[in-house]
């Protein structure tokens, strides 16, 4: 079996989650369910990152006892966050747990044996908002960092360096080259330009360990140095999936197939993590994907200009399937974007209680006028719509999920929508229930039968809706079992269709009710 392994980045205990985080975390669910659609075997990992320098200034205190409960209570509200949104990842890592010690141990040794870790006095400005050192050129005329706009205070430590120096041709060479066996590809392609710009630039050894943040995992030969919260937090994706003590587990999954964040952590994704597993000499991750950045009515979403929107808030106004859908759809991946709720509600009104939940219950309420809600009967099953709907999304949707391109993909739906729309109007059952009963028959149930395509498209990203779809028209069998079928068969549709010949179509409250 094809394997799949896909992450998101784990995020800081420091703040709650919102609807950024749920933006790079929906997308990796719906690429795990689609792969898993496609027979892959998954494995989806996201969890918390728990460590470092930013957690002691959140709660003011040094006490290890404090900061363990304070990560425990906000990786659990990540946890429900994810449950309540239907995420299906496989495991949750927290960086704090005794397997995420023991990978990091054994990683920090194996680059100190051959000769990749070395002392160093450094003096630097340090942002505890980015956890990262900057060099003048990369901040504003105050000294201060872009992205928190705080004046940085000059540290000055011994500590371990890591030489990232040594790796910059071989990096170069690995994202640059297609055709190299270890090649990654960097997405979109300008942010890829940027990274091999800035390597162009050269490349400077890193800072690796830290000697007055003990919030973290000990150097393990010189425990009076924690090892540096990036270097902990890239080392999650080794032990999420089972590294160093579950050797089957790790090689089976073991490179990561996509790595997904936003852009202001592609420089950790796309030269640090590659050259610390190059330095332990591991597979390079295939692919690494960054999106843009979200902006809430113009501004920075930030908890002191009070304009976090929580995705809480968006599954209680919109539902969870909704609320999957419109985030996807916010932002082109690529470029960053501005939230409004009044464009999220327009959307919601056009795209699902007009268009998906609209057409849905135009097809139940004529079963249940012209049937009294039993399926219609007919001799052989009308699949020609669903053909035509299935050989279009084939094309455009499933080739679009298959680049990551997932805006698209529901864009696909919502014209493969309009076709089946158009189809109703052309054959207008309406007449045909005067007039020509056999016809009625055929045309209706080639209508289920486009349902239940499209059940199975949105299965990836509206699991419950398309669930609901699937077992209101009393479609046959578990909807996941006959979409994989059906795309592992290069989206072949059974001669049989997929309704039985008789049953009673349930009827459903409204999927999207109009706001
Ligand atoms: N802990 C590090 C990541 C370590 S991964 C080895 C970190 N955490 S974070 O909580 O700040 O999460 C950053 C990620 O959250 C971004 O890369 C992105 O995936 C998501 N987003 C957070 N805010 C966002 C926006 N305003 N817009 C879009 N996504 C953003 O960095």
């Amino acid at each position: 079996m094809k394997k799949f392994y896909v992450t998101t980045p784990i995020y800081y205990v420091n703040d709650v989650p919102h609807i950024g985080h749920l933006y790079t975390t929906v997308i990796a669910d719906v690429m795990a369910r689609w792969k898993r659609l496609n027979g892959f075997e998954v494995f989806f990992l996201t969890g918390t990152d728990e460590h470092g320098a930013k957690l002691i200034n959140t709660i003011h205190n040094t006490n290890r006892y404090a900061l363990q409960n304070f990560c425990n209570k906000m990786s659990a509200k990540f946890k429900e966050t994810w449950n309540l949104l239907n995420i299906s990842y496989t495991d949750f890592i927290r960086t704090t747990e005794y397997r995420h010690y023991v990978a990091v141990s054994s990683v920090v040794n194996q680059l100190f044996k051959k000769g990749l870790l070395f002392l160093k006095e450094y003096t630097g400005l340090y942002c505890v908002g980015c956890e990262r050192f900057y060099t003048v050129k990369d901040l504003d005329e105050n000294q201060c960092c872009l992205l928190h706009k705080k004046k940085l205070l000059v540290q000055s430590e011994k500590n371990y360096f890591f030489k990232l120096s040594h790796f910059k041709d071989m990096l170069l060479e690995r994202i640059t080259n297609s055709k190299h066996s270890e090649y990654i590809d960097i997405q979109p392609e300008e942010r890829k330009k940027e990274i091999i710009g800035k390597l162009n630039l050269g490349l400077d050894d890193i800072s690796f360990s830290r000697t007055n943040i003990n919030w973290g995992i000990p150097i393990p030969f010189d425990k009076t140095q924690t090892v540096y919260v990036w270097v902990d937090a890239l080392i999650n994706y080794l032990s999420g999936i089972g590294y160093p003590n579950n050797k089957d587990k790790f090689q089976h999954y073991w490179p990561t197939d996509i790595h997904f964040m936003a852009k202001d952590i592609l420089w950790f994704h796309a030269v640090i993590w590659p050259a610390i597993l190059m330095g332990i000499g591991y597979p390079l991750p295939k692919t690494i994907y960054s999106h843009g950045f979200f902006t809430c009515n113009g501004d920075k979403m930030s908890k002191s200009l009070n304009n976090v929107i929580s995705p809480q808030y968006l599954v209680n106004k919109y539902g969870i399937d909704a609320t999957r859908y419109l985030i996807i759809n916010l932002i082109p991946f690529n470029t960053d974007g501005d939230i409004s709720l009044i464009d999220l509600t327009v959307k919601y009104n056009t795209d699902l209680a007009n268009n998906l939940g609209n057409l849905f219950f135009r097809i139940i309420k004529m079963i249940e006028r012209y049937f009294n809600l039993n399926l219609p009967y007919v001799n052989k099953p009308n699949i020609s719509l669903a053909q035509k709907l299935s050989t279009y999304f084939k094309i455009n949707f499933c080739n679009n999920i298959n680049n990551v391109k997932l805006q698209k993909a529901l864009n696909t739906l919502q014209h493969g929508l309009s076709f089946v729309n158009k189809q109703i109007e052309i054959d207008s059952p309406w007449l045909l229930y005067k007039n020509n009963i056999g016809s009625l028959n055929l045309c209706i149930s080639s209508y289920l039968q486009a349902i239940a395509i499209i059940a199975i498209h949105i299965f990836p990203f509206m699991p419950t809706v398309s669930q609901i779809m699937w077992t209101s028209i009393c479609a046959n069998g578990n909807i996941a079992n006959v979409a994989t079928q059906y795309f592992i068969n290069n989206s072949i549709i059974p001669e049989t269709g997929f309704l039985p010949i008789y049953g009673k179509v349930k009827m459903p409250g409204i999927l999207f009710p109009r706001l």
